[in-house]
C-alpha cells in the first residue's frame, strides 16, 4: 500500500487528484504566457483573413489585402522596365556605330546583351559563346557572315536560312554526293585538297586532282584560295578553324550531303533594343571588327 507523501511547507496547493497516492500540484501557467498564447491565436486568425491562406480546390483564399508574390515580381519588373525605358529607347534610336562610341550606352548594352545571350543564345552557341559542332564560335575573329557590328546585327535580326524570315541570310551549298553532282572519287580527291589547305591531307597523291574539282565546283563560293566568301556565308577552308570539322570523314560528309545550318531570326522574338544589346555584346567578345 502506498503512502501519501507529506505536503511540505511552501508546496503549492494540490488539485485534489490522486492516483496510487501520487498527487498533482496545482501549478497554473504564468499569466503572461497564457496571454501571449491568446494573442498568437488572434494574430493567426487575422493573418488568414488578410493574406492568402486557406487551400481551396484550385487556389487559396486570396486575403483582403490582395497580396501576391507574383504581383510583386510583376510590379518590380515593370518598375525596372520603366526605369530602363529611356536608355532602351536611346539604344533603339542611335546609329549602331554611335552606340559603341558612347561609354555609358555601350556598358549598358553589353550588360543587357549578356543577359539576352544567357537566355536565348547559350543553348546553341555555348555559355561562353565558344560554339560547338555546327554552331559557330563567337569569340574568335573567324566570321561566316561578317564581324562588324552592322553584320552581326543583320545576322541576328534576320537569321540565317531562317524559314520564317523573308530577308534571312541565305546560301545553299549543294549536296554533291546525294544529288550526284560529283563521283565518290571526286569527293575523295576534293576532301584531300581541302585538308591540304590548312594541314596534312589523308592521301597526298589526290591533292592535285582535288584542286581541279575544287576550282570547278567550290571556288565560286569558297574562293579561289579557299579563303571563303562572307557574302555567301561560305567558310574559310584554309584557316584550320572548322564549323563541322576538318578530318577526312567529316569533310566528305559535308561535301556529300551539305549542312545548311539554321539560325533563327530574332526580329519579332526579341525587342529591337534587345537585338542591338546582344549584337554589341557579341561584337565586344573578342572577334568584333
Ligand atoms: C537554334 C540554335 C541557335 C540559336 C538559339 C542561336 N544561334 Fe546563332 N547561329 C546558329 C547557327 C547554326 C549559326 C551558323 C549558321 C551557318 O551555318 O551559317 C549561327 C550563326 C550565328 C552568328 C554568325 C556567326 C558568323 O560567323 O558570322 C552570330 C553572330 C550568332 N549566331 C549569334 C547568335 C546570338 C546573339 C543568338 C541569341 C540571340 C543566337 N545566335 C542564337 C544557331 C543558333
Ligand atoms: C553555293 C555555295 C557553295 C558551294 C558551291 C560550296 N560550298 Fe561549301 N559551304 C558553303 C556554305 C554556305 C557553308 C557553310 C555551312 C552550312 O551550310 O551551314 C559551307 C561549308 C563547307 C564546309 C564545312 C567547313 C567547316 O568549317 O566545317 C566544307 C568542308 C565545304 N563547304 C567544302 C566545300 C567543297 C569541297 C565544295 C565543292 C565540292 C563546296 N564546299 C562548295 C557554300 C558552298
Amino acid at each position: 500500500m502506498s503512502k501519501t507523501p507529506e505536503k511540505l511547507k511552501g508546496d503549492p496547493e494540490t488539485t485534489g487528484h490522486s492516483w496510487d497516492g501520487i498527487q498533482e500540484f496545482n501549478n497554473p501557467l504564468p499569466k503572461w504566457w497564457v496571454w501571449v498564447f491568446y494573442v498568437t491565436i488572434i494574430w493567426g486568425v487575422i493573418y488568414t483573413i488578410l493574406y492568402p491562406a486557406w487551400p481551396l480546390l484550385n487556389s487559396t483564399t486570396p486575403g483582403l489585402l490582395g497580396w501576391s508574390t507574383r504581383a510583386n515580381v510583376a510590379a518590380e519588373i515593370a518598375e525596372v522596365e520603366e526605369a530602363n525605358a529611356p536608355i532602351n529607347a536611346k539604344l533603339e534610336s542611335s546609329e549602331l556605330a554611335e552606340i559603341i562610341k558612347d561609354p555609358e550606352l555601350k556598358t549598358y548594352a553589353v550588360n543587357a546583351g549578356r543577359a539576352v545571350f544567357g537566355t536565348w543564345c547559350m543553348q546553341c552557341h555555348g555559355s561562353g559563346a565558344q560554339g560547338a559542332k555546327g554552331f559557330p564560335n563567337l569569340l574568335d575573329n573567324d566570321w561566316l557572315w561578317g564581324g562588324t557590328l552592322e553584320d552581326i546585327h543583320t545576322t541576328l535580326a534576320y537569321g540565317i536560312r531562317s524559314p520564317d524570315n523573308d530577308e534571312t541570310r541565305f546560301s545553299e551549298m549543294p549536296a554533291f554526293g546525294r544529288d550526284e553532282l560529283l563521283e565518290p572519287e571526286q569527293i575523295d580527291a576534293v576532301a584531300n585538297y581541302v585538308m591540304s589547305l590548312s594541314g596534312e591531307p589523308k592521301d597526298a597523291s589526290k591533292v592535285a586532282e582535288g584542286k581541279v574539282v575544287f576550282e570547278e565546283n567550290c571556288a565560286a563560293c569558297h574562293g579561289e584560295e579557299g579563303t571563303g566568301d562572307r557574302a555567301q556565308g561560305a567558310p574559310n577552308l584554309a584557316d584550320a578553324i572548322w564549323l563541322y570539322g576538318g578530318d577526312y570523314d567529316t569533310i566528305v560528309e559535308t561535301v556529300a550531303n551539305s549542312r545548311k545550318g539554321v539560325m533563327p531570326a530574332w526580329t519579332g522574338r526579341l525587342d529591337e533594343w534587345q537585338i542591338r544589346a546582344v549584337s554589341v555584346y557579341v561584337h565586344q567578345l573578342g572577334g568584333g571588327e
